[in-house]
């Protein structure tokens, strides 16, 4: 299952493999913590019951992020949203207005409780997200179709936003919060608790990172991270790109065991071709409670991708 938004380092790819991989632990709180379009969480509720009794916290320091899925969540914002969104026009000036007062982390006292600012910021992230260009939110162009059908871009912001009850649904009863990741995992630790953590990675010469993070993350940052995942009692999944150090630090570390993702990657070009990437990411898993801790061997993983939906 994709998501309603379109985001720059979404996991829809990765989901096929972790969210197996997941379902072979037992689990009453799934968090978050860096949530962005929340792919793996979409994947993963697909495969559990409705009934079943797990807490869910979704977290993203972003507050257009924030906002949009507070909105998603809430039994009257969700309504507006949608309402509001079938009124927008597909326009690359309404897409040039937004790219010029668009920040990713501002700063709003009491969003919380701010319907109004919530509303705003979830409009605009789905409008930034689905008529821009590869889920790139800071004025990365405006998203044309690139498949032959004119009426493909088009279709791409107006029939997701139809969904949104349906996301409604699956969401309205999970804390969605708006902190540092840190501070997230500290506080929703336990024995049966489970972290997805989809952090900006640390890439050793910073290409691509300031799409959704001006700074990126510091391999101190990263470190810092599989530190505190290792002192949790819960068990850990954490999506990076293959980076030496990185690799060499984590696999130092008791337990944590890595999968491989070999990813072909599809990017579209206006004039209809494609261009193929290739790419190694990974997923580290820390999982105290049962046969996964015994292995460190390497899992590969093949699949073939469109990366920008
Ligand atoms: C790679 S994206 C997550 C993508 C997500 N897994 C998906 O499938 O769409 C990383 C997210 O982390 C958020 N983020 C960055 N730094 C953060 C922090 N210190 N605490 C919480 N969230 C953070 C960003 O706003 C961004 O949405």
């Amino acid at each position: 299952m994709s998501s309603l938004l379109v985001y720059f380092g979404g996991k829809h790819y990765q989901s096929r493999v972790i969210v197996p991989e997941m379902l072979k632990h037992k689990f009453t709180c799934y968090v978050e913590p860096y949530f962005g379009a929340g792919h793996v969480l979409w994947s993963l509720m697909k495969h559990l019951r409705q009934n079943s009794r797990i807490d869910y916290i979704i977290n993203d320091l972003s507050q257009l992020v924030y906002s949009f899925w507070k909105c998603v969540s809430d039994k009257n914002l969700y309504k507006e949203l949608m309402q509001r969104l079938i009124e927008t026009p597909y326009s690359r000036d309404l897409k040039r207005d937004l790219d010029q007062t668009m920040t990713l982390y501002m700063d709003i006292e009491n969003l919380g409780n701010n319907r109004r600012a919530l509303l705003d910021n979830a409009w605009r992230l789905y409008v930034l997200s689905r008529q821009g260009y590869g889920g790139k939110l800071d004025g990365g162009g405006w998203g044309i179709s690139y498949n032959g059908s004119p009426n493909h871009a088009l279709s791409k912001f107006y029939k997701p936003m139809l969904k949104i009850p349906r996301y409604h649904k699956m969401i309205h009863r999970c804390q969605i919060t708006n902190q540092d990741a840190f501070a997230v995992i500290k506080a929703a630790d336990g024995d049966y608790t489970m972290f997805y953590c989809d952090p900006p990675y640390f890439d050793g010469d910073k290409k691509g990172l300031d799409a959704y993070l001006n700074e990126g993350a510091s391999f101190a940052y990263i470190k810092k991270l599989f530190d505190l995942l290792s002192e949790c009692k819960g068990m850990s999944f954490v999506s990076h790109s293959y980076i030496q150090v990185v690799d060499d630090y984590v696999m130092a570390k008791p337990y944590w065991r890595r999968i491989d993702l070999k990813v072909t990657s599809r990017l579209g070009s206006t004039t209809g071709r494609c261009n193929l990437k290739k790419f190694h990411d990974c997923v580290y898993v820390l999982a105290r409670d049962d046969q996964l801790v015994q292995s460190k061997q390497m899992d590969l993983f093949e699949c073939m991708v469109d990366v920008y939906e």
